[in-house]
């Protein structure tokens, strides 16, 4: 079993973002999701929010044997890549905006550590999915149940 990470803001964690972490999981990896600070990103969850709500969903989705929540408040993720044995990264790709995003992040990845980075495209069902818009919608009132796994939904409802 290869270690894997997926990094992200998760600020919530989405189903899109339990969707990437149960396939990657399927692939036969063991995989460590890592809570960062992006400093160019307000966040509305604090990350101890984010790491429990994460920890609670991979409880709840029988998926704790194999995937496990890290903070990585600061620092390269390269770093902690060497620092947990992980040869590679794991993103979601829900659009070619995305895949623009990911591109230099990839290859400046690759030129630090020559870690690895393995796209998986989003599945349809939640390629309108993100974490802004989620926020987004809950701060002007709409309904974001269905887009959220329930530990999510209870972390995000407690900044209304
Ligand atoms: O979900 P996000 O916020 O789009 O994730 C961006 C993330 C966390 C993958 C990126 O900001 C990152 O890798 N941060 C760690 C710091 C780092 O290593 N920066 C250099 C990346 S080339």
């Amino acid at each position: 079993m290869s270690t894997v990470v997926l990094p992200g803001s998760f600020d919530p964690f989405t189903l899109g973002h339990l969707d990437l972490t149960r396939r990657a999981v399927a692939l036969g990896h063991r995989v460590i999701i890592a809570v960062t600070h992006n400093p160019s990103k307000q966040s509305l969850l604090s990350i101890d929010e984010r790491t429990t709500a994460i920890e609670r969903t991979l409880a709840t989705e029988d998926l704790a044997a194999h995937a496990e929540v890290r903070t990585l408040p600061r620092g390269l993720l390269v770093d902690f890549c060497r620092e947990v044995g992980a040869g590679a990264v794991v993103r979601g790709l829900r659009s070619q905006l995305d895949l623009a995003y990911e591109e230099p992040m990839v290859r400046m990845n690759h030129h630090l550590a020559g870690i690895e980075t393995i796209f998986l495209l989003t599945d349809a069902a939640y390629a309108h999915i993100s974490s802004s818009l989620v926020r987004e919608v809950h701060s002007l009132g709409g309904d974001v149940s269905d887009l959220l796994p329930a530990a999510s939904l209870d972390a995000l409802r407690t900044h209304p």
